[in-house]
């Protein structure tokens, strides 16, 4: 076997949650050249229709299944609808996430679990929904999108939930990997930088004046692209990473290293 063979994933089937569109469209697509099926698992309807076709046009199936990520029935009856369909599962990236950043002292309850909600339980519900299945078939590899900012507190940018969540999407990536590392089930995470997507979009629109705090702590000094997340992506749910589990790669322009 060849050392690309080992990045190869023709045959498998790929989980993307919110892989409508950024960065989790750009990873489903990434992984359907590498000749995965995929199922994408987002809320916004319109969109998942187009990205549907756009991963259909690589040459591979692409289901796009309705599903709120925080709902663990919805959860549920997507895993079960694709088992139904394909059989197995052999890959998920728990991309799906959102951001409402205030200061601390006039965040609401309300603010503070919704944030928690779409990028932590998440993250737990479908791992376990997924994660059953992938023990009894003793095979499957998940990578959680957490974020820089669940190792870092981004200066100068009040978002304590958001950061709280990532951090915690971090250690449920070490904690699924350790129970499961045994019985053939991989558990990894990325950790991006800013990267151009919808949601920093409006900031982006607004030349809103943080840009240049985020572009002069950037070593790199510019934005990363969803594209640049792919390989991180590719590598970890491919058996290029066998012996890889409970890591993180951050990919993020050089932010996390000042
Ligand atoms: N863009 C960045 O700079 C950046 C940096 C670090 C981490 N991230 C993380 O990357 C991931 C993807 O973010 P993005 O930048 O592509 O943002 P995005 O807003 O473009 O994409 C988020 C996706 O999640 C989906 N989604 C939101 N709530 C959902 C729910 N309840 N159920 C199902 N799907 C839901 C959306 O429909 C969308 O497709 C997120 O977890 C985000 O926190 C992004």
């Amino acid at each position: 076997m060849s050392i690309l063979d080992l990045f190869s994933l023709t045959g498998k089937v790929s989980i993307i949650t919110g892989g409508e569109r950024g960065i989790g469209l750009a990873i489903a697509k990434g992984l359907a050249e590498a000749g995965s099926d995929i199922v994408i698992a987002g809320i916004d309807e319109q969109n998942l229709e187009t990205a549907a076709e756009e991963i259909q046009a690589l040459g591979v199936t692409c289901m796009a299944v309705k599903t709120d990520v925080t709902d663990e029935g919805q959860v549920r009856d997507m895993v079960n609808a694709v088992c139904d369909t394909y059989g197995h599962i052999d890959v998920l990236v728990n991309n799906a996430g959102s951001g409402r950043g205030k200061a601390a002292e006039e965040m609401s309850e309300e603010d503070f679990k919704w944030v928690m909600d779409i990028n932590l339980t998440s993250q737990f519900l479908v791992s376990k929904a997924v994660g059953n299945v992938m023990l009894r078939q003793q095979k499957g590899s998940i990578v959680n999108i957490a974020s820089m900012s669940g190792v870092i507190a981004n200066n100068p940018q009040p978002q304590c939930n958001y950061n709280t969540s990532k951090a915690g999407s971090i250690m449920l990536t070490k904690s699924l990997a350790c129970e499961w590392a045994g019985r053939g089930v991989r558990v990894n995470a990325i950790n991006p930088g800013y990267t151009k997507t919808a949601l920093i979009e409006k900031r982006l629109s607004n030349e809103d004046p943080i840009l240049e705090d985020w572009l002069r702590f950037t070593p790199m000094h510019r934005f990363g692209v969803p594209e640049e997340l792919v390989g991180a992506a590719l590598y970890l749910v491919s058996d290029a990473s066998s012996f890889t589990t409970g890591t993180t790669i951050t990919v993020d322009g050089g932010y996390t290293c000042w």
